[in-house]
């Protein structure tokens, strides 16, 4: 284990996005635009955080052979991400997402084809193993196919990395999942789905954090939005604040953002509330621009934001 080395493994998907006066309601049409299109996925998404974040990144993913494909090789070469784990199926296409932001609240609405990315093999997956010798923290979400997920986060376990699941886009999954999980990190509505407790209020988010202990996670962060993460371990539990900033102008990867900047911090020996605020601040940042990947924040952004707010000693 060594320096700030982070693994990696999820998705990508091209982001087909359009903002609206507001979110369309069910049947309607609604006028909106302009469309852009451009890098997204919540792997790649993290994976470029934390790159930006001045983390050492090894990423795997697997895009289709097609335009799409292009727009990822290019945002790897332009982020100088190594593409050595970046895998290409003949038959499947690349992921793609339709993405709605409201205007003035920057909210939004996704739907998802993971495409190529859930074609992930055992093979792909243990093209990982030398870079995990080399790496103390693995992160991965659910946005690939799942047999990889459990692959992937048995091998890191065994390896002795600390592991880190963003469970999004949110699925059941058998319980024995969360032995190979040191960090979970839902948000609300997904830790709603996976513990069935409605997250209204920190009891609840306690009560939903504590069945996460119980399963056999050591750390449970549900990320509330602007209000910050609730942190839940078996010794501590508490709310730590998120930041807020000037003009929201589009929430969408922002869990991406703090997840990316979370293990990150994790990965360069943070104490894991330092972590929190570290990730806090990204995905703060991440919401005053557009789009996901384009939106995320160099370190020494960072840097800036959090030296301005005094929490964390930084360079
Ligand atoms: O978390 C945001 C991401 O979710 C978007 O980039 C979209 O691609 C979906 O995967």
């Amino acid at each position: 284990m060594g320096g700030n080395k982070l693994v990696i493994m999820g998705s990508f998907v091209v982001d087909l996005a359009m903002k609206s006066p507001a979110l369309p309601r069910r049947g309607e049409t609604i006028f909106g635009g302009p469309l852009t299109v451009g890098p997204g996925g919540k792997g790649s998404n993290q994976c470029i955080a934390a790159k930006r974040a001045g983390a050492d990144v090894c990423f795997l993913t697997k895009l289709g052979r097609d335009q799409f494909a292009e727009v990822a090789l290019k945002t790897y070469i332009d982020e100088g991400i190594s593409c050595t784990h970046v895998y290409q199926d003949e038959t499947h296409e690349t992921g793609s997402a339709l993405i709605m932001v409201e205007n003035g609240t920057g909210e939004n609405a996704i739907v998802v084809s993971s495409g190529a990315c859930t074609c992930i093999t055992p093979d792909e997956v243990a093209s990982l193993k030398p870079e995990m010798t080399e790496a103390g923290v693995f992160l991965t979400q659910f946005e690939t196919n799942m047999d990889a997920v459990w692959q992937v986060l048995r091998m890191a376990k065994e390896m002795g990395l600390k592991t880190i699941v963003n469970p999004a886009p949110v699925q059941q999954v058998d319980h024995a999942i969360y032995q190979l999980i040191d960090i979970i990190t839902p948000n609300e509505t997904e830790a709603e789905v996976l513990t069935g407790v409605a997250i209204r209020n920190e009891a609840d988010a306690a009560a939903a954090a504590e069945i996460f202990i119980s399963r056999g996670v050591q750390l449970a962060l549900i990320t509330l939005g602007e209000k910050g993460v609730f942190f839940h371990t078996s010794q501590d539990s508490k709310l730590i604040p998120g930041f807020t900033v000037e003009m929201v102008v589009d929430t969408t990867g922002a869990g991406d953002a703090f997840n990316g900047g979370f293990a990150t911090a994790i990965a360069e020996g943070m104490t894991l509330e330092e972590a929190v605020i570290f990730g806090n601040a990204v995905g703060a940042l991440s919401v005053t621009k557009n789009g996901t990947a384009p939106a995320m924040p160099t370190r020494e952004e960072i840097d800036r934001f959090l030296r301005r707010y005094r929490v964390i000693p930084v360079s």
